[in-house]
């Protein structure tokens, strides 16, 4: 389901109970490969391609990062935030898509991720079909959406 609210596109990526805290879901969007990430209870979302040589990013291992103060002391902080792709093991933050390899240079693409409710989505679309607007072909996946529950949702 895709919904355009200026100049952006709303897509329905599943149920926010499919995509559990520390769970992943690769969708094609429009011809993007796209990874939705639920860090605990944050929804965000990485292009699958890494910019690096191509590499199925969003099928890495995601992981924290190890911070030290002085000797003998660490911490690991920032849990299941940064995915590392599986080809090179180059690492981006899920939050924002940089790179912690080569930060200036390098990023992934990022895409923002809401989550609305059943009854909010439907009426969204209820104003714009109201508007005298129509839907044009999905190409993303689609998902029956009912007033109950919630749902993700990425905007490109
Ligand atoms: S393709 Fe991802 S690190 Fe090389």
């Amino acid at each position: 389901m895709s919904v355009p609210v200026n100049n952006r596109r709303l897509f329905v990526v599943g149920t926010a109970a499919e995509i559990p805290p520390g769970e992943r879901k690769i969708v094609d969007i429009e011809g993007r490969s796209v990874g939705v990430f639920n860090v605990n209870g944050e929804y965000f979302a990485v292009r699958n391609t890494c910019p690096h040589a191509g590499g199925p990013l969003c099928q890495g291992v995601l992981s924290g990062m190890v911070v030290s103060k002085e000797p003998g002391e660490y911490e690991y902080v920032r849990r299941g935030e940064f995915i590392r792709c599986p080809w090179h093991q180059w690492e981006f933050d899920v939050r924002t898509g940089q790179s912690w390899l080569d930060p200036k240079k390098t990023r992934v693409r990022r895409y923002d991720v809401q989550v609305e409710t059943g009854a909010e989505l439907l009426s969204d679309d209820a104003e714009l079909v109201g508007a005298g607007l129509q839907k044009g072909p999905y190409v993303a996946e689609t998902y029956l959406v009912t007033r109950d529950g919630e749902y993700v949702v990425v905007s490109l």
